[in-house]
Parts: structure tokens; sequence; C-alpha cells
């Protein structure tokens, strides 16, 4: 296969992270946009971008592109694409996508419109007079965003946050996308102390500990893509293994606590899952009493925030004795992440930087209090 146009989805706010990601590891025409980064390779490059990208959700080859604002532009448009240079006479195709601010603004209408269209022509390139659709799955998605559309193949199969080692969660996890990215962010590359003190299912601590490893978190689950014949099956081995080689190893200290032993848990049989629990030391502790074990390093958290008055009030008492211990951590930086718009009243200081990030559909904002020269400014 020749050079094609792919594409990166991620959550709003990680564009920047994974479009470094894909500049460090070789690809050209890197640019991002809105919850997506686009850029270009053949095989071998979408399989190591599936493999390696850490904050990424999908990554989809891009078939075509067109403003469109009816339904006979929509499958006129869509019957030009060439399909069958994807889709084998055999492939299933099934179609999903979404419609925001667009004249075009029924799902069920696009989609069935896409799936015609797509259809007729396959059937027409392979002199088919129904296409079977009973092999390997091609996921077809698209987008209508203020009346352009966008068509993809999605190469991923399950979203790439799905690493495999979270079976189990607890009340409110994190997207491991959006953990690993919380850990970047502050700074993090396997040096100093990591502490989560509101650890949950693990998930910052596992992606802190994966970051440290330099593990490419795609190296142990499947792709869509690996069973699309068009793909040279020797190339899977080939990219897991130029990952591994790529891995450090060496001692660090992480540590991971939260005040449920169930969480606790939990998280002790997600890190072992993932491969790390010999990396992070799991321990039950009140993040209001907090007790320094070593230290200076990092705190990265994510922290109880009501959605109930009551709870809110509680959380943000919560909030105020863990600001009070944190002030007394000399050397420390702390990057929390919470839905929680008055989180610097309560936890007694203004953040030096404020960062917007989404889980799933919730606004968060990451507070960023960096370790040097330190102006607390605690209330
Ligand atoms: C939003 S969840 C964290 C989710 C976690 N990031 C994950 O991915 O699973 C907040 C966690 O804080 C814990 N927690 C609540 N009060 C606490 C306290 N006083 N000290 C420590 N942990 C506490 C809860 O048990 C819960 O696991």
């Amino acid at each position: 296969m020749n050079t094609m146009k792919l594409c990166a989805t991620c959550l709003f706010g990680l564009e920047g992270l994974t479009s470094s990601q894909l500049k460090r590891l070789g690809f050209r025409d890197v640019s991002a946009e809105n919850g997506r980064v686009t850029f270009s390779g053949d095989e071998t490059a979408l399989a190591k971008a599936l493999v390696n990208l850490r904050f990424a959700e999908r990554v989809m080859i891009n078939i075509g592109s067109f403003d469109a604002v009816s339904f006979t532009e929509l499958f006129d448009r869509t019957y030009e694409l060439p399909w069958e240079r994807f889709i084998p006479v055999d492939g299933a195709f099934p179609v999903t996508g979404s419609c925001v601010s667009s004249v075009l603004h029924s799902v069920p209408d696009c989609q069935k419109i896409i799936k015609k269209a797509a259809a007729r022509r396959i059937m027409e390139k392979y002199r088919l007079s129904w296409a079977e659709e009973k092999a390997e799955l091609y996921q077809i998605r698209f987008t209508v965003i203020r009346d352009r559309v966008e068509l993809y193949i999605d190469a991923s199969g399950q979203a790439l946050h799905k690493r495999g080692y979270r079976a189990v969660g607890t009340a409110a996890p994190l997207r491991e996308t959006l953990a690993a990215a919380m850990a970047d962010l502050s700074g993090y590359r396997g040096k100093g102390v990591f502490w989560d003190p509101f650890c949950g299912s693990g998930t910052i601590a596992i992606e802190a500990a994966l970051i440290a490893l330099n593990r490419a978190p795609g190296l142990n689950r499947a792709f869509d893509a690996m069973n699309w014949r068009w793909v040279n099956r020797k190339i899977w081995p080939q990219v897991r293994q130029e990952a591994s080689a790529a891995e450090f190893t060496g001692g660090y200290e992480i540590l991971a606590s939260d005040i449920d032993e169930g969480a606790l848990e939990i998280a002790r049989s997600n890190a072992s899952k993932a491969g790390v629990s010999k990396l992070i030391e799991f321990f039950r502790a009140d993040a209001g009493e907090l007790e320094l074990r070593r230290g200076p390093g990092r705190i990265v958290a994510n922290p109880p925030y009501g959605e109930r008055m009551m709870e809110r009030r509680e959380a943000a008492l919560l909030m105020r004795r863990f600001g009070k211990r944190c002030s007394a951590m000399d050397g420390w930086s702390f990057c929390v992440l919470t839905a929680d718009a008055d989180f610097e009243s309560s936890f007694g200081s203004k953040a030096d930087k404020k960062r917007k990030l989404y889980n799933g559909m919730i606004k968060c904002d990451l507070y960023m209090y960096p370790d040097k020269e330190r102006q607390w400014k605690w209330k």
C-alpha cells in the first residue's frame, strides 16, 4: 500500500501531546486540529502508530473529505471514493458516525446514505449483485462538522485507551489516555518520586510506570488492522519488537495510595495485569493526613469531586486538609485534575498554570504547581 492519509483522534486538549509523539516517532505531515491529528504513512506507519500512541483514542485511514449539504451530494461524493482499495470483496463495512452543526444533522440518515454509496461502489468494482460482508471488519466512521464530511476506515478496533489491563474499574476511573497525559504533563520521565494519593483503580500510577519504562501502550493488545489481509502480517511482530527494544529498565519510585481498601485491591490487580506491579508501592492512606515516606517528588492526582451538594461540601473539606498537607511538602510539585471550579480556593493556593482537559464529556482543569521557585500563595 502506498502512502495513506492517517488520522489519530484524541480527547480535546491532548492534540499537542499526540502530535509531539507522532513527530518523535518520525512521522511526516503531522498537523493538529480539534480532537484529531493528521499525518501520513504506509502500513508500517499505521501499525507503529497503533502500538505506540499513548494519548490517542483511535487511528484511522482518511478515505476522503468533502463539503455536502444534501443527501445527493453525500451519496455521489461517497460513491466516488476508492473504497475497493481498502475493503476486499467479502470484507464487512458497517458505518457509524456523528453530525455537528450541519445541514445534514441526522446521524441514521447519513449512516444509511454512506453505507448505500460505499456498497454500490464495492459491488460495481467487484461485479457483485450484493455485498456479502462475511469476512474481516473494516469499520467505516464519518464526521459531518459544519457541513464538512470526513470519511475514515478505523484501524483500531476497541478504542486505544483500552490497554487491556483494566478489566475491573472503581466508581470513577479516569481514561487511561488522560491519566498518561497527566503523568506526562507533570514532567515525569521516571526520575524522582511519583505519588498518586487518590489512586482509585490505579490508572495514573500505572500509566506513570508505563511512561517510566517507555513501554508502548498497545504492545499486548489486538487491533482490527491485524486482520486486514492487505497489511503484511510480518509487520506486527517487527513493530512490537522495535517497541520492546526501546524499553528502559531501572528502579522507579512510584507510590499509589487511597483511603479505600477495595479500590487498592483493584489497583493492585490492574497493575499486575499491566505488568508493572513491581514498580508501584500501594498502601492505604488518608490524603488529608499524608505522611511523607520519601521525597521530594511530584504528586499527580484526581481527587473525588461530588455531584451533589453534600458530596461537594465534603470534597471541598477534604481538599482543604489535603492542601494544608501539601503546603508543608517542601520541594514537591503538584498536578491535580478536577471538575471543581473552586478547587484553588479549597486547596488554598492559586495554580501557576491551568490546563483545560476533558475526561470523556466532563470538562476538567489540570491545576499545576511546579516545584521550582514556587511562590506559594496559601490562604
Ligand atoms: C475520582 S477517584 C480516582 C480515580 C482514579 N484516578 C482511577 O482512575 O481509578 C477518587 C478516589 O479518591 C479516594 N478517596 C476519597 N477520599 C479519600 C481520602 N480522604 N484519602 C485518600 N483517598 C480518598 C476514593 O476512594 C477514590 O478512589
